[in-house]
């Protein structure tokens, strides 16, 4: 911790921070090259944070590969890897915390409870720790996104916030730490998610505007894998996650879907 404020402190220029939980993926890379872009310096945080996952969540066996995860580090350019342990992020207990406010309220706020707050309080930490110019986040995680910049605003964190889109394998699934849960045939399934979301687009470019419509439409899509198991099919306002009844404006299609033992979630924003 002490080396890394050093670090921070002998840095004259601009510092771009990539916050993850390793397992890294080309997803996580992309973030990297656009922090590259914009600063002088790339420092990236590992670290599962355990305050984040709930009692029956998967915490124990969230996958971990550091050894892999710092050689494409090294290759992606980046200047410094911060793997902090759970004593040095929690040396007391949990602590204070961080209450993310509204927007974490819908969608994964409500199937995952006290989720957002870890998220809120690992991040505010994180900044503090590293004090990055910028911070950079995937929009594959899009209400994180919007708990994170709600944050960022609410308590006047110094620091730029800068979403980058989700990467995507060939067949539209999106790159995920957890998509390693997949066996052979999960993963020959999990495509299913993309489609959904895809097939709720083209309706709304065929200009369907009744949210329920969108949502039916996801549903069906969904309900020809049998391995799929929906947990929420959402079309919701992209800045306060609260679900719509007829799209005026910009709008967020999104769904947690359970494929074998792995929770997808992915989106798509319609502007
Ligand atoms: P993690 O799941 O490791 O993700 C780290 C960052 O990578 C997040 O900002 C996430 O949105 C982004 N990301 C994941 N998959 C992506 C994809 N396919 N395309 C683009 N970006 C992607 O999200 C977390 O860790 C944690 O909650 C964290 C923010 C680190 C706090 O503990």
């Amino acid at each position: 911790m002490a080396d890394v404020r050093a670090w921070r402190a002998a840095q004259a220029g601009s510092v771009g921070l990539v916050p993850t939980m390793g397992y890294l993926h080309a997803g996580h890379v992309s973030l990297v090259d656009q922090a590259r872009r914009d600063n002088d310096r790339v420092a990236v945080s590992l670290f599962v944070n355990p305050t984040q996952f709930g009692p029956a969540e998967d915490l124990s066996r969230y996958p971990r590969d550091l050894e892999r995860d710092r050689t494409l580090l090294e290759r992606a350019g980046c200047d410094l890897l911060f793997v902090p342990t759970v004593e040095d992020m929690y040396p007391h207990g949990p602590g204070a915390s961080v209450d993310p406010g509204d927007v974490a309220q819908p969608l994964e706020g409500e199937r995952r409870p006290g989720h957002f707050r870890g998220v809120a309080t690992v991040v505010l930490k994180l900044l503090n720790i590293v004090q990055p110019t910028r911070a950079y986040f995937g929009q594959k995680d899009a209400q994180q996104l919007g708990v994170i910049r709600a944050i960022v605003r609410g308590l006047d964190v110094p620091v730029e916030i800068v979403g980058c889109p989700t990467v995507r394998e060939p067949d539209g699934l999106a790159l995920s730490s957890r998509n390693s849960y997949l066996d052979p045939d999960d993963r020959r399934a999990a495509p299913v998610v993309h489609r959904a979301l895809v097939a709720a687009r083209a309706l709304w470019e065929q200009g369907e505007r009744r949210a329920d419509a969108l949502r039916e439409a996801m549903r069906r899509v969904l309900a020809e894998e049998p391995r799929a198991r929906v947990d929420y099919v959402s079309v919701a306002d992209p800045l306060t996650f609260r679900e719509l009844d007829v799209l005026a404006g910009p709008a967020l299609l999104s769904m947690a879907v359970f494929v074998g033992r792995a929770r997808l979630i992915d989106n798509l924003v319609l502007s």
